[in-house]
Parts: structure tokens; C-alpha cells; sequence
């Protein structure tokens, strides 16, 4: 049993152990208490069948993501323009399938098995982020996804670190220092291509003009039809809502977009003084929903290849389920042999 707070009070302990006496009753309250007092849920630990599932959905959503997320880049791999950056690339794309590894492993804790959540993305049952259903058309697209998918991403993802499920929020550690160097490194490279030939800034300009809506639309949709958010933030497994992640990354880039010398493209982007925030366009939320549907520039793409890379690794998973399988068959035998020989 791990905590967020210090010590664990009085109240949630008998939650927090395997104390049945409780009764359901007790258990919910003793729940409701120890997210109060920014305990941390853990798998063995009594939790409401809603928050379970919600956070099944979540994380799962986000684990297809990060898998998902390997693709458009992992197009340019073979197209890098130096060694160096062939390196760099191709470390982000193993962290992201890392990722994806955690929050699988995350979601395993809360009983729900990789099989089953691969099986719900491949037939479309499942979500992941809208923004990979965009085309990298570009090198350039790929400093464009550093410094503003992984950049929003980062946003989202730190308050993730303090969610009340364990777990997660763990898992949610190592992964904000990984974004945080994928970040980095699309920065620098936005910035090399900004202030090298006409061409160059060109290719940087045009890829920051087509990234930068779908990446506001990655918060989610607006807070007054975010069906989720009130319920998630009560449980603490959110800790902003949409709008305020969104308008944080606002924020955030707009001194960034000026030191690349590159510009956003909204003309309504201006500093708000009295609400000490920048005010920004309208965002096109019929885009973001059709993209949902599946009606996006690269939805289709992104899924035949998924379940294509998931078909022809059916040879590896079932090498390592053998392996598996050889070991523990040893170690019995010698478990078996040692306890002969002591008896
Ligand atoms: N793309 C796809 N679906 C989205 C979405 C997006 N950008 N934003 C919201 N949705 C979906 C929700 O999943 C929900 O659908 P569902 O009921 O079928 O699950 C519906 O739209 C309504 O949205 P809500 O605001 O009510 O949903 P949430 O409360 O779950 O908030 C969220 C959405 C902010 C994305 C939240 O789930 C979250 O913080 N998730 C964890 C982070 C995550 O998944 N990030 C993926 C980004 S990419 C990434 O991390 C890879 C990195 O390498 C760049």
C-alpha cells in the first residue's frame, strides 16, 4: 500500500487492508475519504466498479495512444537527414512503445488484460488520440509533433503524476521525463530548420500551421460537453479540466512560437490582461468529432497497420509464451527435486 499524502488516516486504513468486516457501506466511505485526503488508490484496495472502469477506459485509451503514436513518425525513421537525427528519432518511437507497455501494464492492475484492450482497439471499440490521424508529410512534421503533440501532451500528463490510482500516476512519472526530452528534441529541430534556409523556415511554418489546431484539439472537447470530466476530477484521476490544460498550453507556446520565430496560425491570439491568459480562435469541434468517427485524413491507415503489425508479431508472442512456459516447467522440476532430495 503506497500513499500520496504522508501518513495514511485512521478513517481510510481499514480500506486500505483486507479488513471485509467494513462492509460495503464503509468501504465507499472509507474510498470516498482516502481520495479526499490525496491517499493513493492501489489495485488490492477497495474501489467503486465506476471509478474502475473509468479508469480502464482512460488508460487504455491512452496506452492505444501512445502505440498509435508510433506510426507517423516512425515514417521518417528511414528519412532522417543526419545520423544524429536517425538516433534521436528512433530512441522517441522505442519510449513511446515503452509507454504503451506501462499503461497496458497500468490497466492489467485494474483487471483488464492487453489481449482483451488491443482486441477492443483493433475492432474499433476502444479510442486513441485524435492526433494521430494526421499526416507527417514533411520533415519538418517532425519537430512539429515534438514541440506541440509531446509538448501537450506534457501538459496533460504532469498532473497525471498525482492521480489518485497508484499505478497510473507511477507509471506517469518516467513518461513525463521521456516526453519532456521528445519535446526537447522538436524544439531544437523546429528551431535548426526556422533559421536555416527560406526553404527550411517554409517547411517549419507549413508544419506548425497544420499541426497546431489538431493539437489544441487533444485536451478533449470543451468543458460543457466533456461528458467525463466532472466525475474524473472528483475521483482525482483528472486534476484540471480540458479547458484549463488547453489554455495552459496556450500560454506556454506562445513565448516558444517567438523564440523559433515561427508564428501560430491565429489571428485571434492575443494577451488578455485582465484575465492574465491569451485569448485564442474558435476551435473546429465538427473536425474534432469526424476525426472520432473515423473520418480523418489518416484514421483508416492508422488501424489496418496496427492490425497488421499485430498479426505478423503472433510469431513472437507465442516464442515468448513457449519460453514462458520451458521456465516455469524447469523450475518446477527443480523445485520437485530439491524438495525430494530434503525430504
Ligand atoms: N482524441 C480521441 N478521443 C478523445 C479526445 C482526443 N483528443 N479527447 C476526448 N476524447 C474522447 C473521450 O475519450 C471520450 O470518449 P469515450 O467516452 O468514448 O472514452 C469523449 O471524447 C469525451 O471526452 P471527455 O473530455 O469526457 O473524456 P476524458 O474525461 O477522458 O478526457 C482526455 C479526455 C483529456 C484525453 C483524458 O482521457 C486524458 O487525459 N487521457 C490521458 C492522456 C491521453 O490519453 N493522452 C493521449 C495523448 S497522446 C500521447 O500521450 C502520446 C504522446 O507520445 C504524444
Amino acid at each position: 500500500m503506497a500513499t500520496a499524502a504522508a501518513h495514511q488516516t485512521d478513517s481510510t486504513a481499514a480500506f486500505h487492508s483486507d479488513d471485509a468486516s467494513a462492509g460495503a457501506d464503509g468501504f465507499e466511505r472509507a474510498f470516498d475519504a482516502a481520495v479526499a485526503a490525496d491517499e493513493r488508490i492501489e489495485p488490492r484496495d477497495w474501489m467503486p466498479d465506476a471509478y474502475r472502469s473509468t479508469l480502464i477506459r482512460q488508460i487504455a485509451q491512452h496506452a492505444h495512444s501512445e502505440i498509435i503514436g508510433m506510426q507517423p513518425e516512425a515514417n521518417w525513421i528511414t528519412r532522417a537527414p543526419s545520423l544524429r537525427r536517425k538516433a534521436i528519432l528512433m530512441a522517441k518511437v522505442q519510449d513511446e512503445a515503452g509507454h504503451g507497455l506501462y499503461l497496458y501494464s497500468a490497466a492489467e492492475t485494474l483487471g483488464a488484460s492487453r489481449e482483451e484492450l488491443l482486441d477492443k482497439l483493433h475492432s474499433g471499440r476502444q479510442k486513441y488520440s485524435s492526433i494521430f490521424n494526421y499526416p507527417t508529410l514533411t520533415w519538418a512534421d517532425v519537430g512539429a509533433i515534438g514541440w506541440l503533440v509531446d509538448g501537450a501532451a506534457i501538459t496533460n500528463q504532469v498532473p497525471l503524476c498525482r492521480c489518485s490510482y497508484g499505478p497510473y500516476a507511477r507509471a506517469m512519472v518516467r513518461v513525463c521525463k521521456e516526453e519532456s526530452f521528445h519535446q526537447r528534441q522538436g524544439y531544437e529541430l523546429l528551431l535548426a530548420l526556422s533559421r536555416g534556409t527560406p526553404e527550411q523556415h517554409a517547411m517549419a511554418q507549413d508544419a506548425v500551421d497544420r499541426w497546431w489546431w489538431p493539437s489544441l484539439m487533444m485536451f478533449g472537447p470543451p468543458d460543457d460537453e466533456s461528458q467525463h470530466s466532472a466525475q474524473s476530477m472528483a475521483w482525482k484521476i483528472k486534476r484540471h479540466s480540458n479547458d484549463e490544460l488547453r489554455q495552459r498550453f496556450v500560454d506556454i507556446c506562445v513565448p516558444q512560437a517567438e523564440s523559433l520565430g515561427l508564428t501560430l496560425p491565429d489571428p485571434d491570439l492575443t494577451w488578455n490582461e485582465e484575465r492574465g491568459h491569451h485569448d485564442f480562435g474558435a476551435i473546429d469541434w465538427t473536425e474534432f468529432w469526424d476525426v472520432l468517427k473515423g473520418n480523418g485524413p489518416c484514421n483508416e491507415q492508422r488501424l489496418t497497420q496496427r492490425r497488421r503489425a499485430h498479426e505478423e508479431g503472433a510469431w513472437v508472442r507465442e516464442a515468448a509464451a513457449a519460453h514462458a512456459a520451458k521456465r516455469a516447467a524447469r523450475t518446477a522440476r527443480t523445485t520437485e527435486t530439491t524438495g525430494a532430495t530434503q525430504a
